[in-house]
């Protein structure tokens, strides 16, 4: 259905064109003085140079022939020159009650589905989910929600972390610590144990060790260095023995990936973060020598010492553009040789028209080369759009990337731990009749959207501080304040129900106050926001457009009685109008993802 915008940017147009103008003039934006009227044209003012004619005569002649318009009530025409538009509260009920009856409430859909990939998530197999993977989650859900809301046919990959050294390191820790187990005895040729030979506590504290094992700092002993050195060796070369399709090790690797999926999986859940696909490095690995093959072969890439490489930097460039290395000397391959080999399986398998890939910021230079290697080397097409959204850090409230009161690296398992807790405590604190069981659930359902609203209100590529109070706010900017409006909603139309009525049957009137017309406004503004959301990749559109909707509701809500008002026609209006207003709040928190509890 045509936005709200567009119709009456058409009227206007055919407005200056009957007073003799160009059409194109007659541009309608939003009012910038929202107390004198609700819509603008400003192109008399523009058109005034090229026409010869002060501008307020124009606006005059176009504020005459839109004098018994069926959009306007009051089309004004004001000094300098500029038109004041304010729509007729009919028209405006007539564009609700269509938007009530289309689909989407009236956003367009493409007529074919573009299909878009987004590969986001990126955990790392065998390691802990720390905070810095929050971010890539969190939006790359939300994209994903977005841009198939908006018609498009979209592909979630988490694109794990699954063949590299934490793998070599984990498993030279375990031979470290158990050394007769049979998938260290090379002579052994029998079926291995089916049980992974470590526990769940265990294998948590693995990855940790040995890192820090692998690692040797400034002020270490000579000694200590060495032996460092020697241990990120050992791993090395099991990572490659794993790689080059050891029995042994390959079993391990699978025994790894069986007990790190089920604790993923949880993580995510937790966050209401779903993939359609688990994929990871490891799944191209049978690509790869042909991959490499191709490159050789097609002149994409050449030998530099020793290295296999792709030429990416352009005429154009004004910063170094090193080549893209794919292949090491040593023969082992690279982040960006799976990278590539994953553009090559993705084409095969879903010819997508896009490819978009959330990571943190630092990797833009990166996938910049993978970009131009993978459109270089024809693996993806020239019209196949690859896109790199690269979003910012987020920091604790001394600017600096949010540690644990310790200083170390905080899991996300923590983060979320403390939001809940937080949240349960306010929720008991209030005066509540809320069981336990019912307060916790609830707990979990506000601090989800405190975390998830704290972030996805920023522009993705922007840092931002976790500011816990601030975030589980009722007040304010927040995710909770969302909730808390929708559920004040919930309340009123469950009072009504009560009563005996149904809030569906409610039948909309042409909007009477000027609390009433404006969230009538807003609500027309719906398609604008997620077509907005989904062109620029941007979430934060959806915040913004919700938090101004849940705003103009409360103004509407504290003008107006509701369900004491006595004419019935006025109280069902109000009533469709607040359940409209309800549906679009929990579209958007939808597209957000998370939803809003019954009572809070
Ligand atoms: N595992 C990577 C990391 O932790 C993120 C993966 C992002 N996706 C990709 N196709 N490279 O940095």
């Amino acid at each position: 259905m045509r936005k709200l915008q567009e119709l009456i940017t058409e009227e206007v147009r055919a407005a200056f064109e009957a007073a003799g103008f160009d059409p194109a003039l007659g541009q309608v934006v939003l009012s910038n003085r929202p107390d004198l009227c609700e819509y603008q044209c400003n192109g008399a003012m523009a058109g005034a140079k090229a026409l010869h004619r002060p501008p307020f005569e124009i606006a005059d002649a176009v504020a005459e022939k839109l004098s018994d318009s069926q959009v306007f009530e009051k089309a004004e025409s004001v000094k300098p020159g500029f038109l004041n538009l304010t729509l007729r509260p009919e028209y405006v009920r007539q564009y609700l009650v269509k938007m009530l009856h289309e689909k989407k409430f009236g956003l367009e859909m493409p007529a074919h589905a573009p299909k878009i990939i987004i590969d986001y998530g990126g955990a790392n197999v065998a390691k802990p989910l720390h905070v810095g993977h929050l971010r890539p989650a969190i939006i790359g859900e939300s994209l994903k929600r977005i841009l198939r809301y908006a018609g498009n046919d979209v592909t979630g990959d988490i694109h794990m972390g699954d063949w590299g050294l934490q793998i070599g390191l984990v498993i030279t820790e375990l031979k470290h610590r158990r050394p007769e187990l049979p998938w260290f005895d090379e002579a052994y040729s029998g079926a291995y144990p089916k049980e992974p030979p470590f526990t769940m506590e265990e294998f948590g504290e693995m990855y940790p060790t040995a890192s820090a094992k692998s690692k040797a700092s400034e002020t270490d002993s000579e000694e200590d260095k060495a032996a460092a050195a020697a241990y990120k060796a050992e791993a090395m070369e099991a990572t490659k023995r794993l790689q080059d399709g050891d029995r042994a090790y390959r079993d391990l690797w699978k025994k790894i990936m069986a007990v790190s999926l089920p604790n993923l999986r949880k993580n995510y859940d937790s966050l209401h973060v779903t993939f359609d696909l688990w994929r990871g490095e490891s799944d191209v690995q049978e690509l790869i020598p042909g991959m490499l093959d191709y490159f050789r072969q097609n002149g994409y890439a050449h030998e530099s010492r020793g290295a296999l490489v792709i030429d990416v930097a352009e005429e154009s460039d004004t910063k170094e553009m090193p080549p893209c290395i794919v292949r090491k000397s040593d023969g082992a391959s690279l982040y960006a040789t799976t990278d590539l080999a994953t553009i090559q399986e993705r084409m095969g398998e879903f010819r997508p028209d896009m490819m978009i890939y959330i990571t943190d910021k630092r990797q833009a230079l990166y996938f910049e080369q993978v970009f131009r290697a993978a459109k270089k080397s024809r693996l993806a097409l020239p019209e196949t759009t690859l896109t790199f959204i690269g979003h910012g850090t987020m920091n604790g409230k001394d600017g600096h990337p949010f540690k644990t009161r310790d200083g170390g690296v905080m899991k996300l398992e923590s983060l979320i731990g403390d939001t809940e807790r937080e949240m349960t405590e306010r929720i008991k604190a209030s005066d509540t009749d809320m069981s336990g069981e019912e307060a916790e659930k609830t707990a979990k359902q506000i601090a989800l959207a405190a975390i998830k609203y704290g972030d996805l209100s920023n522009q993705p590529s922007k840092d931002y501080i976790f500011d816990l109070e601030k975030f589980t706010s009722f007040e304010g900017d927040t995710g909770p304040y969302i909730l808390y409006t929708i559920v004040r909603i919930k309340s009123i139309l469950k009072k009504y129900e009560e009563q005996g009525k149904s809030a569906k049957d409610a039948l909309l009137a042409a909007p009477g106050t000027a609390a009433e017309k404006s969230l009538s406004l807003q609500l027309t503004r719906f398609a604008d926001a997620v077509e907005g959301a989904a062109r620029e990749l941007a979430p934060n559109r959806i915040c913004a457009y919700i938090y101004e909707l849940a705003n103009t509701f409360n103004t509407f809500y504290h003008e107006t009685k509701i369900l004491a008002e006595p004419d019935d026609e006025k109280r069902q209006s109000y009533i469709a109008l607040i359940s409209m207003t309800r549906r679009l709040l929990e579209t958007g928190i939808d597209l957000l993802g998370f939803e809003a509890p019954d009572r809070m």
